[in-house]
């Protein structure tokens, strides 16, 4: 599940066989093909989770999907964090109100990725050579934040960096049985201020959907 519907589609064309495409409904492409002999799909989510909440229940609750990996950016939340650098979020913290909603504001949910996900990502991804960040991160309403202090400040409790889509896809595979995994590289940093080209995005992109594809046919 990558946010962008156009990177649903390169996904497609790129690593599956015989992919159809399932749905156009808001542009929001979804397809089916095979990856390694193992049928796949690829939708995409939208930004944000109000709208990843929905593709997420409907691929479960209406398409029988069991398995879930967004595969996206994120913008790191300390300067160690390199561009491009690969991040698997183990838990996502979040500003949305979806979940105290969900709680009736009494419980503090924590969202978290499947163990058993979790656990071949890292191996699929040591396989291929390719360095993975496990960690906490935090599922953001807002791209542009008006409060870097407290990004500062959840810097100071672990978390890697920040996204706007996991806490709500594993809390919705969570409620409905479901395995979910959150698959990030980093795209900006906003303790340095860098941001990746185009052209270097595509690339480590590409490698992470790979471990996101050999993980999900395990
Ligand atoms: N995705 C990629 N970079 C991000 C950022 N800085 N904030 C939220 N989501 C992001």
């Amino acid at each position: 599940m990558p946010g962008d519907p156009l990177r649903a589609k390169w996904i497609a064309e790129t690593f599956l066989t015989d992919a159809k495409c399932y749905s156009t409904v808001r542009n929001m492409f979804g397809f089916t093909g095979t990856y390694n002999g193992v049928p796949v799909s690829v939708q995409g989510s939208g930004m944000g989770m109000p709208s990843a909440s929905i593709y997420a229940h409907e691929l479960i609750n209406e398409y029988q999907a069991s398995t879930l990996i967004r595969v996206g950016t994120c913008g790191a939340l300390t300067a160690d964090l390199n561009l491009r650098d690969v991040i698997a979020a183990s838990g996502s913290s979040t500003d949305s109100n979806m979940n105290r909603f969900r709680f009736d504001g009494l419980i503090d949910y924590a969202p978290v990725a499947d163990f058993g996900l979790l656990r071949t990502a890292v191996e699929k991804a040591e396989q291929k050579g390719i360095e993975m960040t496990v960690g906490p991160i935090l599922a953001a309403d807002a791209f542009y934040t008006e409060r870097p202090d407290l990004y500062d400040r959840l810097a100071d409790y672990g978390v890697l960096a920040v996204e706007m889509e996991s806490a709500a896809l594993y809390t919705i595979a969570a409620r409905y049985k479901a395995k979910a995994l959150t698959l990030l590289t980093v795209s900006d940093n906003l303790k340095t201020g860098e941001q990746s080209s185009a052209q270097e995005r595509q690339e480590t992109f590409a490698q992470m959907v790979e471990v996101a594809l050999d993980t999900a046919i395990v």
